[in-house]
């Protein structure tokens, strides 16, 4: 009989839910919310409020998608943390009525997990291209940046990552400091690439290791642009572009220089990447001509599971689920996930 898991995800601002039958895609299901973008950042208080409205209606379309019955599935895997608390509550408690309700088991999922494990998604129709193990995988988000090493589905050491912010927090603070909104990482990616990356440079921190550090960067950005408004109030205006390239680039070769150890490090040449932060169109070229030129296997996921979704945490738990992993109903969500 096929294992079909409804997949939750509702650590952010995000409300998604995915149904795949045997490892395979049938729907990905995600509802953003508009409702922050006047606050330039996510409210965590109006974020679980609009969970609340979307969480049913978004799990309805996603098993009319797939064309599966309610009755049909098979386990609920959910996302546990880490995120904010009240989102992962609405999704936690909706898996935890959902599993009573059918009488099916519930599978927790570490949010990193799913991105880690968002090249092995499979969809009709599409390329099937997976890592093979051990691989590692540059892990960059609005919350996190690490090198990631991958011995299995559920094997997992951080070989690396940030001592402070991490490196989608620059970009959305980068575009913060230049007034083009939030989040800023789309748009720093779109800007970057009108501008000329040389022209400007920004400080780059002395880690040791494979930790990363983007606190130092953000604040040489916001000094160099200070100083350069107060020789020029248009010089936002008339650099913007330029400060853009020259900052993404920054932060690539930061990510990079540390990927590029790691590698040499384990001996591993299979290199993936995850998170909200592997969208940017910058960094997946940069991974694409480092992998050419040092002869690793390189796997981008899809633009659609970078970002939060519940394709990835249905794909963890599915893993999880054969494994013989049972989560128990008196579960709490976390906020700080520290353990995959
Ligand atoms: O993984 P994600 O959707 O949420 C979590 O943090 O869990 O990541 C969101 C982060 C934000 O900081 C956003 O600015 C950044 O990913 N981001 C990007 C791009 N798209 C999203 N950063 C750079 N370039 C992009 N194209």
């Amino acid at each position: 009989m096929a294992d079909i898991i409804l997949g939750i995800e509702s650590s952010c601002d995000d409300t998604s839910a995915a149904v795949i039958r045997d490892g395979w895609l049938l729907s990905n299901v995600i509802a953003g919310q508009q409702v922050h973008k006047d606050y330039g950042g996510v409210v965590p208080e109006l974020a679980s409020r609009a969970h609340e409205l979307n969480v049913v209606p978004v799990v309805s379309q996603a098993l009319a998608k797939a064309g599966v019955k309610a009755s049909e599935l098979t386990a609920i895997a959910f996302t546990r943390g880490p995120g904010l608390l009240g989102s992962l509550l609405v999704g936690t408690s909706f898996a935890k009525g959902l599993s009573l309700s059918l009488d099916i088991p519930m599978v927790m999922v570490n949010h990193l997990q799913g991105h880690v494990l968002a090249n092995f998604i499979r969809q009709e129709g599409a390329e099937d291209r997976r890592p093979s193990f051990p691989y590692l995988c540059l892990l960059v988000s609005g919350g996190n940046s690490q090198i990631v090493k991958v011995a299995g589905p559920l094997e997992y050491e951080i070989l690396g990552q940030t001592i402070d912010d991490a490196v989608g927090e620059a970009f959305d603070k980068c575009s913060k400091i230049l007034g083009t909104g939030y989040p800023g990482g789309p748009v720093i990616d779109r800007l970057a690439g009108l501008g000329d990356p040389e022209r400007f440079k920004f400080a780059r921190p002395r880690v040791p290791g494979l930790d990363y550090s983007f606190s130092g960067v953000k604040t040489s950005l916001l000094y160099f642009v200070r100083d350069g408004m107060a020789r020029d109030p248009q010089f936002i205006e008339k650099n913007r572009e330029d400060v853009c390239a020259g900052f993404q680039k920054t932060l690539i070769d930061i990510l990079m220089d540390k990927l590029v150890k790691a590698s040499a490090m384990t001996g591993i040449k299979e290199i993936t990447i995850g998170g909200g932060v592997s969208a940017n169109g910058g960094l997946r070229r940069r991974i694409e001509e480092t992998g050419r030129r040092l002869g690793w296997n390189t796997y981008l996921p899809e633009l659609k599971f970078t970002t939060d979704n519940a394709a990835m945490i249905a794909m963890a738990g599915y893993f999880r689920y054969l494994a013989g992993e049972r989560t128990p109903l008196d579960v709490a969500p976390v906020s700080r996930l520290a353990d995959y």
